[in-house]
């Protein structure tokens, strides 16, 4: 009978457990490689931010106004730390850049700031004073407004319910991620109009972070799917893909280190939607992929270096008839936990 050393228990533990190895060290390669980007990119330890570092901040604290003055009360003098950074902020990025449509949603919701606090007799005069540099700015600039203004809107109750009328359920029901296209072609008007629905998907303090490719060219759609592997049976009629990513400059400290892929898969959704309501036939494809396959697709279509990929959504016209697998759901009873 052999003898077993050291060395043969060990070399058999290894062996043994070789996969889950293997699987914890590409998981430890990839976390580093999440937290590289993240420190690199990410707000958190900029001294001098970038132009969309910059923006972010600025909607951040902007927004912060926005909220404050959509209260049922709006409480005298809010907002002051906020508005103080903003107007900060907003000088050096006119110092640094062309004024752009951001600033004049800033602008036109300071100016809602003000008026609602000189109304409550809750003027800061020191901020008040600064923010006729930020007026004068606006009103020597060039730059043509394409938004509307900045601050809060009344809504009625009535034209809520006016709109909300629909048979939604039946909507969402009626969706399926496709994998049998026509070999129809998706003309980019639907798919900027399905875009402009998303653009109104919800997003943490309204930052929009997410970026939209659409890739068109049938050489680098095949090229991609044959990469990705999970399309096919369906990648022969795919007509378009489109790529949702966000930038991770968005975020500014470790608790938003996840948020990319939150405003992302909330935009997706909304995105789907869009395009299911213009009748266009979708299959959301992961992109659970490695980085060399990650880099590959950064650099065909210029995805920069700072955004994460959060998923491809495969685009085809849908055929007269066709089959969707059931996907049945879980029972809300399952996923609804009331305490
Ligand atoms: C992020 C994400 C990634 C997906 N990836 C794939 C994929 O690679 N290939 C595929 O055939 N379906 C993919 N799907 C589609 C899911 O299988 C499908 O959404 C799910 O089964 C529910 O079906 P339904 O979309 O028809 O309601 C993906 C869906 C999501 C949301």
């Amino acid at each position: 009978m052999k003898i077993q050393t050291i060395k043969d228990i060990f070399a058999e533990k290894i062996k043994k457990n070789w996969y889950t190895i293997r699987a914890y060290k590409a998981l430890v390669v990839a976390s580093l490689e999440d937290f590289n980007r993240f420190v690199k990119y990410s707000g958190t330890f900029k001294k001098e931010y970038t132009k969309e570092q910059l923006e972010s901040i600025i909607t951040i604290d902007y927004h912060r106004l926005e909220k404050g003055l959509s209260m049922e009360f709006v409480r005298p003098g809010f907002g002051s730390q906020a508005t103080s950074d903003l107007q900060n902020n907003m000088l050096i990025y006119a110092d640094k850049f062309e004024l752009s449509n951001i600033w004049f949603e800033v602008f036109t919701t300071l100016e809602s700031y003000y008026n609602s606090a000189k109304q409550q007799n809750s003027l800061n005069d020191k901020l008040f004073q600064q923010f006729a540099e930020i007026k004068r700015l606006s009103e020597t600039s060039t730059h043509t407004r394409s938004t509307p203004n900045g601050g809060i809107e009344h809504i009625e109750r009535e034209t809520i319910n006016k709109y909300i009328n629909i048979d939604y359920k039946s909507f969402v029901e009626s969706r399926h991620s496709i994998r049998h296209f026509s070999d129809g072609e998706i003309d980019m008007d639907r798919i900027f109009r399905a875009a402009e629905i998303a653009q109104l998907a919800p997003s943490v303090c309204n930052r929009q972070p997410w970026h939209l490719y659409a890739l068109t060219n049938k050489i680098n759609i095949n090229e991609l799917l044959t990469r990705h592997g999970e399309a096919r049976g369906f990648d022969h009629n795919v007509n378009k893909i489109l790529i949702v990513t966000v930038d991770l400059q968005n975020f500014h400290y470790q608790g938003e280190r996840n948020e990319a892929w939150i405003d992302g898969g909330i935009y997706t959704q909304a995105l789907l939607n869009g395009l299911h309501y213009l009748a266009i036939g979708t299959c959301c494809l992961n992109w659970c992929v490695n980085k060399i396959h990650d880099q590959w697709l950064k650099n065909l279509i210029d995805i920069p270096k700072s955004s994460v990929i959060i998923c491809l959504i495969a685009l085809g016209e849908l055929p007269k008839t066709f089959n969707v697998p059931i996907s049945p759901r879980k029972d809300i009873s399952t996923v609804l936990t009331v305490k």
